[in-house]
């Protein structure tokens, strides 16, 4: 095995984290879709698909290196949301702490000289600045609208998106 035990079952544990954060990212598209805000709950939708590929390229990356592969159970998500903001903040919560997470990760990597593990979770840093910053720019967006002209913003968001996907 390429990888300490110790890494391993950190790993491990960001493959939790990440499909807990795609279960997260589920419950609010479903919020979304209750608020009939269609285009905000396929966004979610999309990046819930996005967390748990996150998971997946984990558990790639640990079987590669020789380790196991273990699941967790998932926590439950939150799914009594008052409002579309509220819904985008903690979003942009949950991306910061997944941004902290990967930065323990590259910390533990760097302390046990793994550089394996070090280049591999590269891929993962910058991927949180980008999701930091479109959550934190949707955040901006859904304030600067108010609630009740989250409609009209509907369409800028899938701009937004089809932007992303070209
Ligand atoms: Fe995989 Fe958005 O963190």
């Amino acid at each position: 095995m390429m990888i300490s035990k110790a890494m391993n079952t950190s790993l491990n544990r960001q493959i939790a984290n990440e499909m807990n954060a795609s279960h997260k990212y589920l419950a609010m598209a479903y919020c979304f879709e209750d608020m009939g805000l269609k285009i905000f709950a396929r966004r979610f939708n999309q990046q819930a698909d996005e967390e748990r590929g996150h998971a997946l390229k984990i558990a790639r990356f640990i079987q590669d290196v020789g380790g196991s592969v273990v699941f967790e159970g998932l926590d439950k998500p939150k799914s009594d949301y008052k409002t579309a903001k509220q819904i985008v903040q903690a979003a942009v919560d949950s991306e910061l702490t997944v941004t902290s997470q990967i930065n323990d990760l590259v910390a533990q990597a760097e302390k046990e000289r793994d550089y394996a593990t070090r280049s591999f979770l590269q891929w993962f840093v910058d991927e949180q600045v980008e999701e930091v910053s479109s959550m934190t720019e949707l955040l901006k967006l859904v304030t600067m609208a108010g609630e009740q002209y989250l409609f009209q913003l509907e369409g800028r968001l899938m701009a937004m998106m089809s932007a992303k996907s070209d």
